[in-house]
């Protein structure tokens, strides 16, 4: 009889992938406070074979090393930097993650939050909440800006900054962009895009959205230096992760206008902090990390989470790998 596997799941996934998962294994589910208690996960972990994770789930060495029969570890998201990666790959272990499935709607989301902040949408939703709509009557009270030839400078120029780009071809913008090397001539102009150096970026932007992971490198990437360079009527869009950008400068930026405004999906701190000042300022929109959030994603990064930990476990190649 074929060995059935131990594996937790920090998280609910969509049934049919829990249904898959159960089918091969023992499934150890974490139900009450999510993310999961670091005491809870490091007891709950020790004689697991497979662990599902979450991109607010810290596995770092402590959790790894506390996991004498861990073999795989999968995880429901495009990110991995909440993951030991290099440790957890001298240990010999696997991880699998959710790229390609997910581009469409954080792309969709990057431009949601674009012509939200443009256009001031939330920030009308709650004049009109707050009974205010007879303040900004007047024809030019309440101006927003057109996206229509505007400059959109990506950082990064991945499977999601492409996806981008093209929805900004498609709003009738001109994309520049910035990446570690250029990607080739033909998708350069297949996606009419030009690549222009950080710098240069920076300056002639109206709009800069972020599309790199978090590493060392990118670690406040966006910080008082590069608002002071951009435009001051230029905006900051970021659904990569929070602490590219350091929000505290981003916060003095908005506030005395050194840009015009920004559209944020996520933060240095998740959920946002309680005093965090982001929330007393009108020219950012604020959604609460929901790039991948669409129904038809989340079931696909269900089903692809699932598959790969099954398959890495029975030892064939994950669908995707790190
Ligand atoms: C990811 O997949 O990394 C997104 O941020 C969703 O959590």
């Amino acid at each position: 009889m074929k060995k059935r596997f131990n594996v937790l799941v920090t998280r609910r996934l969509h049934r049919s992938a829990l249904e898959m998962l159960k089918k091969k294994c023992n499934v150890s589910l974490h139900i009450g406070k999510i993310p999961i208690p670091k005491k809870n996960l490091i007891n709950k972990i020790k004689n697991m074979d497979g662990l599902i994770c979450h991109p607010y789930d810290t596995i770092d060495k402590e959790v790894i090393s506390n996991a004498k029969n861990l073999q795989v570890i999968s995880t429901f998201s495009v990110g991995f930097d909440h993951i030991d990666v290099n440790f957890a790959k001298s240990q010999g272990i696997k991880i699998g993650y959710t790229p390609e499935v997910l581009t469409n709607a954080t792309a969709e989301l990057a431009i949601g939050l674009i012509l939200d902040v443009l256009r001031r949408i939330s920030e009308g939703d709650r004049i009109i909440r707050n009974k205010k709509w007879n303040k900004i009557f007047g024809a030019y009270d309440y101006t927003g800006t057109e996206v229509l030839g505007k400059t959109i400078g990506i950082i990064g120029m991945g499977r999601i900054g492409k996806e981008v780009a093209k929805k900004a071809n498609g709003l009738g913008m001109n994309v520049i962009y910035h990446n570690r090397k250029p990607v080739s001539k033909n998708i350069e102009k297949m996606l009419k895009i030009k690549y222009v150096s950080e710098n240069a970026l920076y300056k002639k932007s109206d709009i800069i959205s972020l599309h790199v992971s978090y590493n060392k490198d990118t670690h406040h990437l966006m910080n008082s230096k590069i608002f002071k360079k951009m435009k001051k009527t230029s905006f900051l869009i970021n659904t990569s992760r929070g602490k590219i950008v350091n929000e505290k400068q981003l916060v003095t930026a908005l506030k005395t206008k050194e840009i015009q405004g920004a559209g944020m999906d996520v933060y240095e701190s998740e959920p946002i902090k309680k005093d965090s000042l982001l929330l007393k300022l009108e020219n950012v929109v604020l959604a609460p990390h929901i790039g991948s959030s669409t129904k038809e994603t989340r079931q696909k990064m269900s089903y692809i989470t699932a598959r790969n930990l099954i398959l890495g476990l029975e030892e064939e190649k994950l669908l995707y790998s790190v």
